[in-house]
């Protein structure tokens, strides 16, 4: 029973870990002896995985644009060979936010929220995906949200790509589960991250 948890040894890849929930979830990856790739949109994510590597966990970093279809999938590849081959572990992380009256919101900043909160995990899930099914073990952690369900104000395309996450990760079980791998969602409330900068600072201003 004690082994029940155990992860020591498994292999995997965080996206949007240079900060924020990625951040954490790799740190907590990594305590518990998990090889990890994380990525991030800049060489920041170079300086990040070698403070991680200070601390002696097995972190590289990987340089990936989510918002190109051709840099995320090279950057796949490059993250499976530093795995030498294997990919255990998949939680699709990163995100965007873009506020502005539905009415008003831009069509870019859709197609851009859309892009990288939807498509891109779904591409990151069909690649480990395929990579986990040759294994018939794979687990996939995908970040959803708390407005997955309620839409919010003002987030007419984080809300629909967060719903899109909710069902995709069903959608993705009803496939997979009986195969091997495990696709669940996490819906976190609001958490004091960049991506509420906007919010906080106007909690500050009107209380
Ligand atoms: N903070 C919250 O309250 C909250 C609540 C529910 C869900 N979430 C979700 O949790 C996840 C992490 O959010 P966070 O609060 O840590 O935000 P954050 O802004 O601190 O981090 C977002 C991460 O995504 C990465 N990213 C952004 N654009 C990218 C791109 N084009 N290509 C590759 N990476 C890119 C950033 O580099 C960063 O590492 C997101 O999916 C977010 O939607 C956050």
């Amino acid at each position: 029973m004690k082994d029940l948890f155990d992860i020591k040894g498994r292999k995997a890849l965080i996206t949007g870990a240079t900060r924020g929930l990625g951040w954490g979830m790799a740190e907590g990856l990594m305590e518990y002896g998990v090889e990890t790739v994380i990525w991030g949109t800049s060489e920041k994510v170079e300086a990040v995985a070698q403070e991680f590597r200070d601390r002696g966990f097995c972190c590289h970093g990987i340089t990936a644009d989510l918002g190109n279809r051709e840099s995320l999938k090279a950057a796949f590849v490059r993250s499976i060979e530093r795995l030498d081959g294997k990919i255990d572990i998949l939680v699709n992380c990163a995100g965007i936010q873009r506020r502005c009256p539905s009415e008003e919101f831009p069509m870019e900043d859709w197609d851009a929220v859309l892009e990288i909160n939807l498509t891109a995990p779904f591409e990151l899930c069909q690649l480990a995906g395929r990579e986990m099914l040759k294994a018939g073990y794979g687990k996939i952690i995908n970040i959803a949200s708390m407005q997955s369900f309620f839409g919010g104000f003002t987030i007419p395309a984080y809300a629909s790509a967060k719903g899109g996450v909710a069902l995709l990760t069903k959608a993705l079980c009803n496939e997979w589960a009986g195969r091997g791998i495990n696709v669940n969602a996490i819906a976190p409330g609001y958490m004091a991250t960049e991506m509420n900068t906007a919010l906080l600072e106007r909690i500050r201003l009107f209380g």
